[in-house]
């Protein structure tokens, strides 16, 4: 894992087996969330974490759900501005789309249309990243906004599905990597 921070959010992540279906191992990070040590050192150790060529950026964007629960606090620990990327059927109109497939199932992520400003960069953040789809949407929706995806971050990595290949050149750090 590579840090003391590091292990001590791994410790706190719940793994639960079979949820939301067959063959999935649910990884929750909500105890990270509850614990106050743990809330402190995500956001620590997140900020350290930021890959080098993502460190130059304007404004934090989430992804609806996991992500709004760290997101805003990691902006304001960078005194930065929160941008939330929500699930379509949420935001009234203008808004810009993107759809994408995820481990289990389709979804289609979200923006205000003036959400995101011209050549505005922008880090997105997520609490996991698995086959990398709500990710790509995500960056493309920032881009089709005529924003600039500065790169991403990540509390957990799941490895084997591709995730990490599927974003690219966009730099990407993750605290964690598990099965
Ligand atoms: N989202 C996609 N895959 C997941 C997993 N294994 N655990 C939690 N959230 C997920």
């Amino acid at each position: 894992v590579g840090s003391a921070d590091a292990e001590y959010v791994l410790s706190l992540i719940r793994t639960i087996p079979g949820f939301p279906n067959k063959n999935v191992l649910f990884r929750d990070f909500m105890p990270v969330l509850a614990d106050p040590k743990g809330l402190a050192t995500l956001l620590k150790a997140l900020k350290l974490a930021l890959p080098v060529a993502a460190r130059d950026f304007d404004s934090v964007a989430g992804l609806e759900a996991r992500g709004f629960l760290f997101g805003p606090a990691l902006a304001a620990s960078l005194g930065k501005g929160f941008i939330a990327l929500r699930k379509t059927g949420k935001l009234p109109p203008e808004t810009i789309s993107e759809q994408y497939t995820l481990e289990y199932g389709q979804e289609s992520v979200e923006v205000e249309t003036n959400a995101i400003s011209s050549n505005e960069r922008v880090l997105i953040v997520d609490d996991l990243i698995a086959t990398g789809g709500s990710a790509n949407a995500a960056a493309h929706l920032v881009e089709k906004c005529g924003g600039k995806v500065a790169g991403f971050s990540f509390v957990m990595e799941l490895q084997g599905l591709g995730g990490r290949a599927s974003l690219g050149s966009y730099p990407a750090s993750a605290l964690v990597t598990m099965p």
